[in-house]
């Protein structure tokens, strides 16, 4: 029998229907069968209301699948007494910090899920200090969260969620409410996590710059897992994602322009630079 390769999280055949007032709703996902890897980084894109948020709820045990199961490092998230466990495997962060930060300084806001596993003061100053070091939020401790600009509320939801050693971080569109450039430095930070400490992540983004940077994409549809890929081939696959209402990144849409007037490119651009470098040479040779 092959060996199964190790998976932090495990959806066979899972769905999940928010229950109506005794009616029957349509399951908001079904059948969805997806495996996230040690160390990987996951994009889960979809339309509005495919389902990626509540997928995530599953991956956290917010939810409990009504059909299939999900698996967080072997254990069922149905196995109530053991929530705790698959919530310090998985820790989440929504769009909106502010719904998240709870304490009154950053420094207790970091240290709220320590205090629930009940570990030695010492120790979790520690990982207060080591955390808030990580995300550049040591200037910031005594500071009251609501006084925080949008990008430092997320990285101290950030912080929180990392103080407590998750193997893998699931991100509900972190980004949306950032400017351009508290996206740029919330999402360096999250990829530096990823590649230095090998965590895990799964980030819902409704930007394809943010999905390109993926390691691999899946893409819901009305609550269906619909692909499942490496994100190079999943974002350059214009017709299927155009189908969907979703874009490719602004590189690869430029080029399906310019192949369209006519422009002679090469037939995979992703990349900016490789747009750059192919319209440079185009211009050279002209
Ligand atoms: N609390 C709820 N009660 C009832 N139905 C809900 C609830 N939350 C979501 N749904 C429904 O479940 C489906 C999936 O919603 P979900 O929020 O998971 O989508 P999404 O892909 O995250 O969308 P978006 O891109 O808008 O965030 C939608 O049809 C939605 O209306
Ligand atoms: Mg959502």
């Amino acid at each position: 029998m092959a060996v199964k390769p190790d998976t932090i999280i495990e959806a066979n055949n899972a769905a999940f229907s928010y229950s109506g007032e005794g009616e029957t709703v349509s399951p908001a996902v079904s059948g969805i069968n997806l495996q996230v890897r040690p160390g990987e980084y996951l994009a889960l894109v979809g339309p509005n209301g495919s389902g990626k948020t509540t997928l995530l709820k599953l991956f956290n045990a917010l939810l409990i699948p009504s059909g299939g199961e999900v698996m967080v490092k072997g254990i069922s998230t149905a196995e109530e007494a053991r929530l705790p466990e698959v919530r310090r495997t998985c820790g989440m962060i929504f769009q909106n910090p502010d719904n998240q930060l709870v304490a009154t300084t950053v420094e207790e806001d970091i240290a709220f899920g320590l205090e629930n596993l009940a570990l030695p003061p010492d120790v979790i100053r520690k990982r207060v200090l080591d955390t808030a070091h990580i995300l550049g939020l040591e200037r910031l401790l005594k500071q009251p969260p609501h006084l925080l600009s949008g990008g430092e509320k997320q990285r101290v939801a950030i912080a929180g969620v990392l103080a407590m050693e998750p193997e893998c971080i699931l991100m509900d569109e972190p980004t949306a409410m950032l400017d351009p450039a508290a996206r740029r430095d919330v999402l360096k930070t999250v990829h530096e996590l990823n590649r230095a400490r090998g965590i895990a992540v799964v980030h819902v983004t409704h930007f394809p710059e943010e999905a390109a940077r993926a390691d691999r994409v899946a893409v819901l549809d009305k609550g269906k897992l619909v692909a499942d890929g490496e994100s190079e081939d999943i974002l350059t696959n214009l017709p299927f994602l155009h189908r969907l209402g979703l874009q490719g990144t602004t590189a690869v849409e430029l080029a399906d322009l310019l192949r369209r007037d006519g422009c002679s490119l090469p037939p995979k651009i992703f990349q900016d630079r490789e747009l750059v470098d192919s319209l440079c040479l185009l211009a050279q040779n002209s």
